[in-house]
């Protein structure tokens, strides 16, 4: 059961005598702040008393006097203003945890009216490593995945892969002119990702050289301006010379701005100059930029020297992928990828124009929509389409294929503007009754605040991440295991495979227990830490749940079946039995905005919860045998949460640590 819900059930109910429709009040039933004035309270009498012209704390009485809950509640209190404080009645929370202890879902209902998602996440472009942005779309899409999943609904996960981009003009130009027979022969794809990294470190050189003398102007230019404005004195106004400051103040942020910009340009230029190789190759391909967008083309356009390489390096991509979606434990329906699309893409710009959606516009077809300044462009001059025909294409082929009652793209804030075009393109052409969300997140930061990048300032490799977490997870591991009052009990194939779990939770947890809409700082020590809200406090907490059954050598199963409420006499154990009761409301509330974080900070609370209560409570020596079956079964029950919460966001669990 839904505490939550049923309470607001019952206000409805209420209400109902009161308003027309109470609908929106319902909101104002929630969990207590403090639980000294009860476990829930209701914030309606307030609003609803200026809506009947009442005075709040008599609507409040009046509330409490019609309100059907004590089957579940003690009488309900009415405090300050009009507050209606609730507390529920032990013996029933007793009873509840009784009869969740026997179900699998641990009492969470599926839902009523189970919908079909279609979850478009991880997605990355297959011709490049993957990297450290890639696990949030990753991570964050899986878990919203096994929650739907878990409710009850239909979902289809589809993993749309950028497999058509210029990406792979990349890598055609890079086999053709710099591979190397018979690493390619041996290890195929360390030397796609060499020449991926060769060839696009070689175009951006020319890009620089090119852009670099009007940067270092503007640069020059800035700090013109700020010299000036310093040059001038100090106004006699006040206000003036507020403002004054304030310019400067931007002013120089500019200027720190740009020479960041101009300096890692130069630095680029630099690891380039330094090395003879990459210096006689970039002076030998001093055209690459563009031919690698020919190569692109040529692909597209179906050269066959092209699409055979094509279909030999895809599998060598995707294999790389695979390695790490394996090690995350992640698996998808579907893997369509954007080249699944090419045969249809005319047809999308065909309908759009025919149905007069479109319009040309200097040779582009572009599709012009209310509210946004520049259009959305489906096809280019030189007859290429783009990113978003192929999205519109997907769109098409989703709701034939699968019917969807919502589409979600789990991507990165920076394509926000690209996602709103193209819903409001969808809709343009008829969708307008399917749900399509862009679940946004932010990006995931260095300790200096910027884009979290190696020392030499290239993009970190997913991977190489991974095993870094593990190899930290496997110190944590041994150092507690090191430090146990009698002896380790650990030998080193156990640390290891519990280093290996750890690690990958790590940063999982890491990524999901943020709001991800923020930025967020990557932090290896924080991650594996054995303490706050981290993947490893919570197994560790788990793994302590299941230690008091193997030191008592109880059978959990057996006690599940004991045919009496439980006892909640002490304040940490009713405490950690409502935190239990709780994980309905906390999954229900993390689907409501598509955020994994609203589970990581329950779990948090209830590995709290539990820490106080095996603080302060004996189990395996309590007073009484009754006593000693109840609290285990509560340890059992508090286990559970945790690992059916960890399970809902891809993260396993250890039975010792
Ligand atoms: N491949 C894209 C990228 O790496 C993300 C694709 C997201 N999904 C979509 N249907 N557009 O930026």
């Amino acid at each position: 059961m839904n505490i939550l819900v049923e309470l607001r059930l019952r206000f409805h109910q209420t209400l109902q005598g009161l308003v027309d429709d109470p609908t929106d009040l319902l909101d104002l039933v929630v969990p207590a702040q403090d639980p000294r004035f009860g476990d829930y309270q209701a914030n309606v009498a307030m609003p609803l008393a200026k809506r009947l012209g009442r005075p709040p704390r008599e609507v409040a009485d009046q509330i409490v006097r019609n309100l059907q809950v004590a089957d579940l509640c003690g009488p309900p209190e009415v405090a300050g203003p009009g507050f209606i404080n609730l507390r529920l009645r032990d013996d029933w929370l007793a009873e509840q945890l009784q009869q969740v202890s026997t179900d699998q879902r641990l009492g969470i209902p599926a839902v009523d009216d189970p919908k079909t998602f279609v979850l478009d996440y991880s997605s990355p472009n297959v011709a490049k490593p993957m990297h450290v942005g890639h696990i949030r779309s990753t991570v964050i899409g899986d878990s919203l995945c096994r929650i739907l999943r878990f409710l009850g609904h239909r979902v289809i996960s589809d993993n749309h892969l950028g497999d058509w981009g210029t990406q792979f003009g990349m890598i055609l130009y890079g086999y053709k002119h710099f591979r190397d027979q018979q690493q390619f022969a041996q290890a195929p794809v360390q030397e796609l990702s060499r020449l991926y990294k060769l060839v696009s470190q070689l175009v951006e050189y020319h890009q620089i050289r090119r852009s670099l003398p009007e940067l270092q102007e503007q640069l020059a230019q800035r700090i013109e301006i700020l010299d000036q404005q310093q040059a001038l004195g100090p106004s006699a106004d006040a206000a003036e010379q507020k403002r004054a400051a304030k310019r400067l103040r931007g002013l120089k942020n500019q200027v720190v701005e740009m020479r960041d910009k101009v300096a890692a340009a130069e630095k680029k230029l630099a690891a380039v100059e330094e090395s003879t190789e990459l210096n006689r190759l970039a002076e030998q391909h001093p055209n690459i930029g563009s031919a690698v967008l020919e190569e692109t083309a040529r692909l597209h356009a179906g050269d066959p020297e092209n699409i055979r390489l094509w279909h030999a390096f895809l599998p060598v991509c995707r294999e790389e992928i695979q390695k790490i979606y394996d090690r995350l434990d992640v698996r998808f329906d579907y893997e369509y990828g954007e080249s699944f699309y090419q045969d249809r893409l005319a047809e999308v710009v065909d309908r759009f124009r025919q149905g007069g959606l479109a319009r040309i516009s200097d040779g582009a077809v572009c599709v012009f929509l209310d509210g946004f300044q520049a259009p959305m462009i489906i096809q280019k001059s030189d007859g290429a389409y783009l990113y978003a025909t192929t999205d519109l294409a997907t769109i098409d082929f989703r709701m034939q294929t699968f019917h969807p009652d919502a589409i979600l793209y789990v991507v990165d804030h920076r394509q926000a503007d690209h996602f709103q075009k193209l819903f409001a393109a969808a809709r343009l052409v008829g969708y307008d009754r399917v749900d399509l969300q862009h679940i946004s997140f932010g990006t995931v930061l260095g300790d200096d605040g910027k884009p979290y990048k190696t020392r030499a300032g290239d993009t970190v490799g997913l991977e190489g991440l991974l095993d870094e977490a593990v190899r930290r997870a496997h110190a944590v591991v041994a150092a507690n295991d090191d430090a146990k009052p009698t002896s380790p009990e650990l030998d080193d194939d156990q640390r290891r495979h519990i280093a290996d779990v750890v690690g990958h939770a790590a940063i999982k947890y890491a990524d999901l227990c943020q709001n991800r809409t923020s930025d967020y700082k990557f932090d290896y020590d924080k991650m594996v830490a054995l303490e706050g809200n981290t993947a490893t406090y919570m197994q560790y907490s788990y793994a302590r749940t299941q230690s008091i059954f193997s030191k008592g050598q109880i059978d959990a199963e057996q006690l599940r079946a004991v045919d009496s409420p439980l006892c909640l006499q002490h304040p940490t154990e009713r405490a950690l039995g409502l935190q239990v009761l709780r994980l309905s409301e906390a999954i229900a509330e993390a689907v409501l905005d598509y955020r994994p974080n609203i589970l990581t900070g329950y779990l948090f609370d209830t590995a709290k919860r539990f820490s106080e209560f095996y603080q302060q409570c004996q189990v395996l020596k309590a007073e009484s045998d009754s006593l000693r079956t109840s609290r285990l079964r509560l340890c059992d029950l508090a286990g559970r949460a945790i690992r059916l919460g960890l399970e809902l966001l891809g993260i396993q669990v250890v039975e010792k640590m």
